[in-house]
């Protein structure tokens, strides 16, 4: 089967997953969102109870299975699309994404699916590490107070009201971790594309995106 691989990656609430998975409807493409696997990792590293600064107590990672499969994200069989997106997970995500062990299991298992069909992944490594040769990258940013208003929007939305200063805050610190730790860091790829999506739409910046597919497709010229 043909690859043709698109990469995204960018900050929080840059809009990674939300684009991806809309281009992927519509193009009939397969979507990866490897944030969801990373909170996976730790929604069971807590309910696990075990040491969350020692990279050996991961092992369980031996015998869980992870996976992505659309738009769902399991822990075996059981699927925890909400749990993952609780407070104490988002907390601790970009602690538990820094060990070298838990980024080599789940790179793992993303390389292998990147090699089926058309696929768009999303993350922070995607361009970099899992997808080094992809046939687009794109890299999205947005100012952190525009992304802080999108979360307080869904948490809204959600009945949660949370303060944007608080928000703007916790986005700032995972951003900071995410760029600056050993392993991957969140980082550009050199051949990637940045979008600015501050003050564009969602549509306006699916549609710029499906543009760039179809040009590195050569459907377009
Ligand atoms: O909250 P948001 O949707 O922006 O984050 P996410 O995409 O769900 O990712 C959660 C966390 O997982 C990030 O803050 C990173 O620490 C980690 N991550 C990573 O290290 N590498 C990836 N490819 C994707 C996510
Ligand atoms: O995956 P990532 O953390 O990069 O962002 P997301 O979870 O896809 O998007 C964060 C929030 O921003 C979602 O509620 C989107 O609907 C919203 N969003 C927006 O309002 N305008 C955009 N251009 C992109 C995302």
């Amino acid at each position: 089967m043909a690859v043709f691989q698109v990469a995204i990656d960018g900050p929080a609430g840059s809009g990674k997953s939300t684009i991806s998975k809309i281009i992927a409807h519509r193009l009939g493409m397969t979507h990866i969102d490897t944030g969801a696997m990373y909170r996976a990792v730790t929604l069971l590293a807590i309910e696990n109870k075990i040491d969350l600064n020692d990279e050996a107590s991961y092992r369980f990672l031996e015998s869980a299975k992870i996976s992505y499969h659309k738009d769902h994200i399991y822990i075996d069989d059981r699927l925890v699309e909400a749990d993952i997106r609780g407070k104490l997970v988002t907390e601790n995500v970009s602690l538990v994404s820094s060990f070298p062990y838990v980024r080599k299991k789940l790179v793992e298992i993303q390389k292998e699916v990147a090699q089926k069909g058309e696929i768009i992944m999303d993350g922070r490594d995607i361009g970099t590490v899992v997808m080094p040769n992809a046939n687009l990258k794109i890299f999205l940013v947005a100012d952190v107070l525009e992304r802080a208003k999108r979360r307080q929007q869904e948490k809204i939305k959600k009945g949660h009201d949370v303060h944007l200063d608080k928000l703007v805050e916790e986005i700032m610190i995972r951003d900071q971790k995410d760029s600056t730790r050993k392993e991957s860091p969140l980082r550009k790829a050199e051949d990637a594309i940045v979008i600015d999506t501050t003050a564009l739409s969602i549509e306006q910046t699916v549609e710029k995106i499906i543009e760039l597919i179809k040009k590195a497709k050569g459907e377009i010229k």
